[in-house]
């Protein structure tokens, strides 16, 4: 159950009941708008509006565009009559939805001093309550059928909290003076488990979202692959053993690395992954508490597809299809999540003898998998049907979420997608091998 602060306590005298579906849509609602604010608590006004590269969006830019989601898709296609809060806030936080309207180009997002912080959290108070209002006093069957979509408005917001984390680190890197976004002390040092192999056998396997619970639409329909035997790490690769690929020349050998990959190389000047830093001694790497010396026990992040594949070529290993990794996936899901606070991947502890670890948080592993339709696959009808399905193209599934996704947003199921040339996520490396 959610915690008891995060309840609206509803009109006096009348007591919410726990079963109620639209009462706990309601609570569900409300936790999920102030994790996203919650998570911008120790943020100073200048920290808003910092857009460091064109993928990256300020933190202010998140909080309203999560809010014009609900407004566009929910307030506004319910009542014909609605009035929105400002009639331009649709041009500067649609994203990407053309069936909606023409757009401000997504590099220029940095440049919206106006409206201000304050604004845009008023112009979040004001959505949420005309939502609570509207979920309060629809009748039980309109609630019915824009409650997928409240819940979709709530995923997407959450995906947002992951994004806000992400392009704040990358943009609080490019301050010398390397602040950091929440304190935390250093904890002791630790060995990381050793890596084991698991093995599967070969046979059919259903992949994709079937059940009841909400999915994207990328993640079904379900369908059956034919999976090969194979082998996978009983847990992501670490930092120590990127070192030993550094030590090991891998960013100066051409060999190891896909054409595109060795292209990314030398056009960036890649020598290790995103936030690191060599100095006298040692590696050292940026996290969300500020510099830190890279620990060998964690595991290995902010690597690109190019430099995943080429790290597991040069082990003499491989990447983990979807399938594979969905087969692989069948354990409960836990881990260090954007609700542990951390917000930087942990060393892994052992775990069950027969069952890969850290499946779920700490890095999203890149899978070589290209971020295709599954069988039967179509988005819905309308302007949300743009939120997934075109973008199935030139892009890698990663899979099982990081230490800053929220631990309710994430599913065996669940299909995270980017260029092969991105960094800034928590992206990591899990090899397998044949069986
Ligand atoms: C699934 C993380 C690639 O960043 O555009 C946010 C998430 N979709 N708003 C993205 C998303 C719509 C999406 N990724
Ligand atoms: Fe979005």
């Amino acid at each position: 159950r959610t915690p008891v602060q995060d309840q609206d306590p509803g009109p006096p005298g009348v007591p919410p009941s726990p079963s109620d579906p639209v009462d706990s849509l309601i609570r569900d609602f409300l936790r999920v708008r102030r994790a996203s604010t919650g998570l911008c608590s120790t943020l100073e006004p200048e920290d808003f509006v910092l857009q460091s590269m064109p993928d990256a969006s300020p933190a202010k830019w998140h909080l309203a565009h999560t809010t014009w989601f609900f407004e566009e898709f929910i307030l506004s296609a319910v009542d014909p009559g609605y009035r929105t809060f400002h009639p331009r806030f649709s041009f500067l936080f649609n994203s990407y939805y053309n069936a909606v309207g023409e757009r401000i180009p997504r590099p220029r997002r940095g440049l919206l001093s106006r409206p201000t912080v304050r604004e845009a959290l008023a112009y979040r108070e004001s959505i949420d309550e005309r939502m609570v209002v509207l979920l309060r006093s629809a009748d039980p069957s309109q609630v019915e059928r824009f409650a997928p979509l409240v819940v979709l408005g709530l995923n997407h917001e959450q995906q947002h909290q992951e994004l806000l984390l992400t392009d704040l680190k990358h943009a609080l890197w490019h301050n010398p003076l390397r602040p950091a976004f929440r304190d935390r002390p250093a904890g002791p040092a630790v060995d990381a488990a050793p890596r084991r192999w698991i093995s599967y056998p070969e046979g059919v396997r259903w992949i994709g979202h079937g059940g009841d619970g909400f999915a994207f639409d990328n993640e079904g329909p379900r369908h059956r692959q034919f999976v090969e035997a194979f082998r996978v790490a009983s847990r992501p690769a670490t930092s120590g053993e990127f070192l030993e690929f550094i030590a090991d020349g891998g960013y100066d050998r051409p060999d190891h690395w896909l054409s595109d990959g060795w292209a990314a190389v030398q056009q960036h000047g890649w020598r290790a992954p995103l936030y690191w830093e060599r100095g006298d001694d040692g590696w050292s790497t940026f996290t969300l508490a500020g510099m830190r010396p890279v620990d060998p026990a964690e595991p290995a992040c902010h690597v690109s597809y190019y430099e995943a594949d080429a790290f597991a070529r040069w082990s003499g290993c491989r990447l983990l299809t979807e399938a594979e990794w969905e087969t692989a996936a069948d354990v409960a899901v836990s881990g260090n999540f954007a609700d542990d606070e951390r917000f930087h991947p942990a060393p892994p502890a052992g775990g069950p003898e027969n069952e890969p670890a850290q499946v779920f948080g700490d890095v999203w592993e890149w899978t070589a998998s290209a971020y295709l339709p599954y069988p039967g696959f179509r988005p819905a009808k309308g302007a949300v049907g743009e939120y997934n399905g075109k973008f199935m193209c030139n892009q890698h599934v990663l899979r099982g979420g990081s230490c800053a996704t929220p631990r309710s947003h994430i599913r065996p199921t669940y299909r995270n997608f980017f260029y092969p040339d991105a960094r800034w996520q928590f992206s990591g490396v899990r090899l397998a091998q044949v069986g």
